[in-house]
């Protein structure tokens, strides 16, 4: 949770912690608030005129990165209470005194990119070791092509020194990778743009900053065909201000679902959101066999949100199609984790893009299940487990997590299942995302320890 002396702060537990079998993991809890959305939050309540209030913002170290930077560059950012802030935006960023550490996020320095490009400022980028070995040229590329200069280390990566400009020009432009971060930073800069700024999807991903936008006061419009997606954007509209409440994150609900399917328990799992792009891992769920009600709980943030109750399944091995990679990009690791737990083989196709994440999350979820008795094939852009059945996971390895969260929390959850303890390396990285996971875990008596 973040501090009172420093809101930008979080502290997490550090070290390496095991995981073990225990009782079936039972009970009730209210999904962590998404990251996805909170970052746009701040985002938006910083750039628009007046004051916005958001509540159940999650306090996680990226998001909080969003935040102390959006404060850097103008607005007012405050803290409340939990989870409550209230942003006075800076409808003209200005140039940071210093330099904006993004942390571990790659989702804050890429947005901020985007959104402070359409400023007149001056603004150097910076992230920790993994941040600053993953790919910025798929953002600084169209942003130069609106008018943006920017200086990035060798490879395009950071730290990034971008120069914004008040006149950007628009854009139509076709991402080569699908990327909700990528196009989040071209509909931000473009909000400054003269003109219409077009992004063209194949393959819709998150669409979270073209549904927030409108809340703000923007003029963003979407075109669907097929599971295409085209976001419109007109430049030139000022912001207002806006209150928003954070829908729960259906990437981090992820873990208490699978503790309930590999430990054979029964999880209700309140106030997720069901956006269609973000909830690939539970269509794929339901395909496995889960047992699992989904029912309607409302709205926030214009996000659609539901109660999931699940519980002891018997899963079997499914085919992931690669097209349904950006409505779950986030869960592979997890989803490998339940496939060990399921009769039969799972085979994800279509993955290349894990390899650019917080760490090459292809090979390292191969290299988790591995560590742990389980049986796979990895090839260039796939991974293949041969799940062998509930009870039958041996675990006891060590996992190696890459300073990599996801990949942390699906070490923990398959030692909950697995017939020997399970050991990851270092659980620092949770709080980037999902800073009460120990808690959520240990309220539906999970065993983890040091
Ligand atoms: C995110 C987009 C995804 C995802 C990340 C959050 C976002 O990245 O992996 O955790 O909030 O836009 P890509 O869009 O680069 O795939």
């Amino acid at each position: 949770m973040a501090s009172a002396q420093n809101p930008f702060s979080v502290k997490g537990q550090s070290g390496a912690r095991t995981a073990r079998r225990a009782a079936p993991a039972a009970g009730q809890l209210r999904a962590a608030p998404d990251k996805s959305c909170s970052h746009r939050a701040f985002i938006f309540a910083g750039m628009a005129r007046g004051t916005s209030r958001i509540e159940g913002l999650l306090e996680s170290a990226d998001v909080l990165a969003t935040g102390r930077a959006v404060a850097q560059l103008g607005a007012e950012v405050s803290r409340d209470e939990d989870g409550r802030w209230t942003v006075t935006g800076a409808p003209d960023w200005r140039s940071p005194d210093e330099s904006l550490d993004l942390g571990n996020s790659g989702t804050g320095v890429r947005l901020l990119m985007g959104a402070a490009a359409r400023f007149n400022l001056t603004a150097r980028f910076t992230g920790d070791e993994s941040l600053s070995s993953r790919p910025m040229a798929r953002v600084l590329d169209p942003l130069r092509m609106m008018g943006a200069v920017s200086e990035a280390a060798d490879g395009g990566r950071l730290p990034v020194t971008l120069k914004g400009h008040g006149g950007l020009h628009a854009i139509d432009y076709t991402p080569p990778v699908a990327s909700a971060q990528v196009k989040s930073a071209i509909l931000l800069a473009g909000l400054g743009a003269l003109g219409e700024t077009i992004v063209r999807e194949p393959h819709a991903t998150r669409d979270h900053t073209e549904t927030m936008a409108p809340i703000f006061g923007a003029d963003v419009r979407v075109i669907r065909e097929g599971g295409a997606l085209t976001a419109i954007v007109r430049g030139g509209r000022s912001l207002h201000a806006a209150d928003v409440r954070i829908p729960g994150d259906p990437s981090s609900a992820a873990f208490p679902a699978a503790a309930a399917l590999v430990t054979g328990g029964e999880v209700l799992i309140e106030g997720v959101m069901t956006n269609p792009a973000r909830f690939g891992l539970y269509q794929t769920l339901r395909e496995m066999g889960a047992d699992m009600d989904i029912r309607p709980a409302g709205e926030a943030a214009g996000e659609a949100l539901a109660d999931i109750a699940i519980r002891a399944s018997a899963l079997k091995g499914v085919d992931v199609p690669p097209e349904r990679a950006p409505s779950m990009i986030d869960e592979y690791p997890i989803l490998s984790v339940i496939a060990a737990f399921a009769e039969g083989t799972t085979r994800m196709t279509g993955l290349a893009e894990l390899r650019a994440k917080e760490s090459d999350r292809l090979a390292a979820s191969a290299a988790l299940l591995q560590a742990n008795g389980v049986e796979i094939e990895l090839l260039d852009d796939a991974l293949i487990v041969h799940g062998k059945g509930p009870g039958s996971v041996t675990g006891g390895g060590l996992v190696k997590t890459l300073h990599d969260h996801r990949l942390a929390m699906s070490g923990l959850v398959l030692g909950l299942g697995a017939a020997e303890p399970v050991t990851v390396d270092e659980v620092a990285m949770i709080a980037t995302s999902y800073p009460g996971f120990f808690d959520d875990m240990a309220a539906l008596g999970a065993v983890i320890g040091a």
